[in-house]
């Protein structure tokens, strides 16, 4: 495998408006991912993922561009951005953007002009399309819900396509002109100093430009539009085109938000010459999905999550490398979905941190789960702010679920989980804003937050730390870069485990967590424990002790350990 400048690296996604405020209104900026640089840094990130900050009337929070040239007013200036990539750079840190390319907002010039001239250029940048027989030209559902086809006012029989909500109408990369117009852009912020992109919705951008119905798969009478997206070949020419003129020439990183991907496509996406450099690893957060909504979804089965997650690491093994996460923006978070009740602790936290943040791939972290951030409970659909959360409950509601049961489905779903300010301290408003935040703290910032963690050495956020900086030691960053992964234990009910080994050496890395709520004993047969490099509990020398002793290791519940070995 060709050496890249970015598979070492460890990532951060931060979610601008809830990051740090550093002027008061209650919306983070700027400013604020500015004075917490040396935090991240500190903690061992290398690139920073900022989520839309462009201009935007924040339909969907910034995932609807009115301007891609600019940022939007409640972040800060473009000179602020400026400074960004600069301070980042001294730090030898790196920034990438979302792009946000295959829908723009219904307030940039393009669409305005669009619907202004139905016989000027910008009416191809877009899918006006005309109905079939009275209806709109096809049957699929958005995935904010309802139809993806919003009539044209004052246009007979004429329709506009948008996957997304209205607001977000989807750009016709059919129209050689909107790609230019695209991959200017995209050049214009790398020549900045920008690093890369992560990039949103991509899987959306190929149409079938038939628009043929599908066979309805819910109350609406709809199909999901991801039905199109799946039947529908031959992106893979946009991919290359844009990354030919564009990613490539300047060695940029990209990350591709990749859903409904075709499995023997996976080369083509990650392979050495594919379209991305990694693409996020959804596996784990497609088991959280319900077969009409979150309503339906099952809660999490550790063997089926384990499965899942191996099934997809050595899916990647010899092709390239997926970016892992246990959480977004777009899913709760981590820790309140995948450990079950009796693990929601800091054990708990720190296991699914340890077996996570050392699979092959690209880590990724969203703000907040270093600190072991929670879903945050409401009492009132009004409390929710995301566009994605308010249509899920009322499909609850029309499923026949009560209202309680409707806001429980949002307290496991919500995107809104993910998007609770970052808990920064214990003092007002978990010390996010001086001013109201946009959104309302999660009330237990008192007891989850950084300014407690970092004092207290054997906090989440300092095992994170640890985490980190083992993962880079240099004595073993090369097997946990470029080791392969191998499962280990599977025949134990809830022990989730592998080995990290390198080829041509006798380098070999076992990670073992006990997810379950007894003790389970492993036997390392005809391996040599070598030396303990980390475990949750603090407990590494009498789990050395036990393994030189007997061969066994003990692990209880909760309990993770990261052991180096050899074979006899
Ligand atoms: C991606 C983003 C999500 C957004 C959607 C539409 O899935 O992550 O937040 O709502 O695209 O742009
Ligand atoms: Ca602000």
């Amino acid at each position: 495998m060709t050496k890249r400048w970015w598979h070492d690296k460890v990532a951060y996604q931060i979610y601008p408006k809830s990051f740090y405020d550093s002027n008061g209104d209650g919306i983070g900026d700027l400013g604020g991912v500015l004075s917490k640089l040396d935090y991240l840094k500190d903690l061992g990130i290398d690139i920073i993922w900022l989520s839309p900050i462009y201009q935007s009337p924040f339909v969907d929070q910034g995932y609807d561009i009115s301007d891609y040239y600019k940022i939007a007013e409640c972040f800060g200036t473009m000179e602020e951005f400026d400074t960004l990539l600069a301070e980042a750079k001294k730090r030898n840190m790196y920034i990438i953007m979302d792009l946000v390319v295959n829908h723009c907002s219904s307030e940039h010039k393009w669409f305005k002009e669009a619907l202004k001239n139905p016989k000027g250029e910008y009416r191809d940048y877009f899918y006006f399309v005309k109905g079939k027989n009275g209806q709109p030209p096809s049957n699929y559902r958005s995935y904010f819900g309802g139809s993806v086809w919003e009539p044209v006012k004052g246009e007979k029989d004429l329709y506009y396509l948008h996957m997304f909500s209205k607001e977000q109408p989807d750009l016709n990369w059919e129209n050689p002109k909107v790609r230019e117009q695209i991959y200017r852009m995209i050049n214009w912020w790398l020549n900045k100093g920008l690093a890369g992109f992560r990039i949103d919705a991509i899987m959306n951008i190929k149409k079938d430009l038939e628009f043929k119905s599908f066979e309805p798969d819910g109350e609406d009478g709809l199909a999901s539009c991801t039905k199109m997206v799946e039947a529908v070949s031959g992106i893979g020419d946009f991919l290359e085109e844009m990354k030919a003129v564009t990613f490539e020439p300047k060695d940029a990183f990209t990350v591709g938000e990749v859903f409904n991907m075709k499995k023997e496509e996976l080369e083509d996406f990650i392979g050495e010459e594919g379209h991305f450099s990694t693409m996020f690893d959804f596996s784990a957060h497609l088991l959280t999905l319900g077969e009409h909504g979150w309503y339906d979804a099952k809660p999490i089965d550790f063997k089926e999550w384990r499965q899942t997650i191996i099934s997809s690491q050595l899916e990647a093994e010899g092709i390239g490398f997926k970016a892992n996460i246990i959480e977004n923006h777009d899913e709760p978070r981590g820790v309140s979905t995948f450990l079950p009740d009796y693990a929601q602790n800091d054990d708990g936290k720190k296991m699914l941190a340890t077996v996570s943040l050392l699979l092959r791939g690209i880590p990724f972290l969203f703000q907040g789960q270093e600190i072991g951030m929670t879903n945050c409970r409401h009492n009132d659909i009004n409390e929710y702010d995301d566009i994605n959360t308010i249509d899920q409950y009322h499909l609850a509601l029309d499923a026949g679920l009560t209202k309680e049961q409707a806001l429980k489905v949002c307290y496991t779903h919500s995107r809104d989980n993910g998007r609770t300010p970052m808990q920064w301290s214990a003092t007002k408003h978990a010390g996010f804003s001086t001013g109201t935040p946009w959104l309302p703290v999660n009330p237990n910032y008192f007891s989850i937050n950084v300014e407690k963690q970092e004092n207290q050495p054997n906090s989440v956020l300092n095992y994170y730390k640890e985490l980190i900086a083992l993962r880079k030691f240099p004595a073993y960053k090369e097997l946990f870069v470029y080791g392969s992964f191998v499962p280990a234990f599977t025949e134990y009910d809830y022990i989730f485990a592998y080995f990290r080994t390198l080829k041509h050496t006798d380098a070999k890395i076992l990670v073992a967590a006990n997810f379950g709520q007894e003790s389970e004993t492993l036997e390392l047969v005809e391996l040599q424990p070598e030396k303990v490099l980390l475990m949750n509990t603090g407990f590494e020398k009498e789990i050395f002790e036990e393994a030189d002793k007997d061969g066994c290791i003990t692990l209880h519940s909760c309990e993770a350990v990261v052991i180096v070995v050899t074979d006899y």
